[in-house]
């Protein structure tokens, strides 16, 4: 089965040996069908572990590797949706979510009907004409979306990618996201700072601590499953699993400090 693997990988940023890790130790599967998000504290190596995943950077120690074999660096099969949406903001809705495609190669007709059909699963089906500047923060959001899936990816990495959005928006966003990841069959790797998202959405939610970032919670879940099962989200979330699994977290999350070697002494 095809996997997105990191086996004790660690990151240093520049070429001083001396300096501080920024990621120890980081051993992390994601499965096609699974759904990992990873919450931490600010500065605690998210966004280097997704850009690990993604190729962007190269680990210091360790291994990244996809179906076997070492990434090196960005492909089609991993794609990115990141915090700020990374639209041009001067093309039409379609054209944004058409790119990929045809980068890739792909004719006219072909990338126009599969920008089509992502955007409908966003919900954007009557926006594809228009300007990408016309559109709301939640709505580019969801262009960023239909264009990662577009290109049939096996994985799909994204870095708080609601964070920006008000709260109502993002309920909404949740569902969304579980749906299309769904009908994707995509593994997805979910960077957010929000534990009730991560909870909600995951197949299991990591916890990274900072100074150097490593993972001090594994926490399995299934109330995203059980809500594409037919579940009401208001009553799962108001569960008392729910509740202690976000206790748990919140508390892996306080207790991450900054230095462990500080803490000892
Ligand atoms: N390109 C870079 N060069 C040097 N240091 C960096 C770079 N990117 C991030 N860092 C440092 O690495 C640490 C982790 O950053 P980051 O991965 O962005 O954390 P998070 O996404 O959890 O906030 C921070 O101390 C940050 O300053
Ligand atoms: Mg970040």
């Amino acid at each position: 089965m095809t996997q997105l693997s990191l086996s004790q990988v660690s990151l240093h940023y520049g070429s001083d040996p001396g300096a501080p890790a920024v990621l120890q130790d980081i051993s992390l599967t994601l499965r096609r069908g699974e759904f990992i998000s990873v919450i931490g504290r600010s500065g605690s190596g998210k966004t280097s572990l997704l850009n690990l995943a993604a190729g962007f950077i190269a680990p210091s120690a360790g291994r990244v590797s996809m179906a076997g074999r070492p990434v090196s660096g960005p492909g089609p099969e991993r794609a990115v949706v990141f915090q700020e949406d990374a639209l041009l903001p001067w093309k039409s809705v379609l054209e944004n979510v058409a790119l990929p495609l045809k980068l890739a190669g792909m004719a006219r007709a072909g990338r126009r009907d599969k920008a089509l059909h992502w955007l409908a699963a966003v919900g954007l089906e009557d926006q594809g004409g228009k300007p990408v500047w016309q559109l709301s923060g939640g709505q580019r959001q969801r262009v960023g979306i239909a264009r990662a899936l577009a290109a049939d990816p096996a994985f799909l990495l994204m870095d708080e990618p609601l964070g920006a959005l008000d709260a109502m928006t993002r309920d909404q966003m949740h569902e969304l996201l579980l749906r299309l990841w769904r009908a994707s069959h995509a593994g997805a790797l979910l960077i957010t700072h929000s534990v009730e998202e991560a909870l909600f959405l995951s197949t299991s939610v990591v916890v990274l601590a900072p100074g150097p970032g490593r993972i001090t919670l594994t926490e399995p879940c299934s109330w995203g499953r059980r809500f594409l099962a037919g579940e009401d989200p208001r009553a799962l979330k108001s569960e008392a699993g729910f509740i202690l699994a976000r206790e748990r977290l919140l508390s892996a999350i306080r207790e991450g400090r900054d230095d462990p070697r500080a803490v000892a002494a």
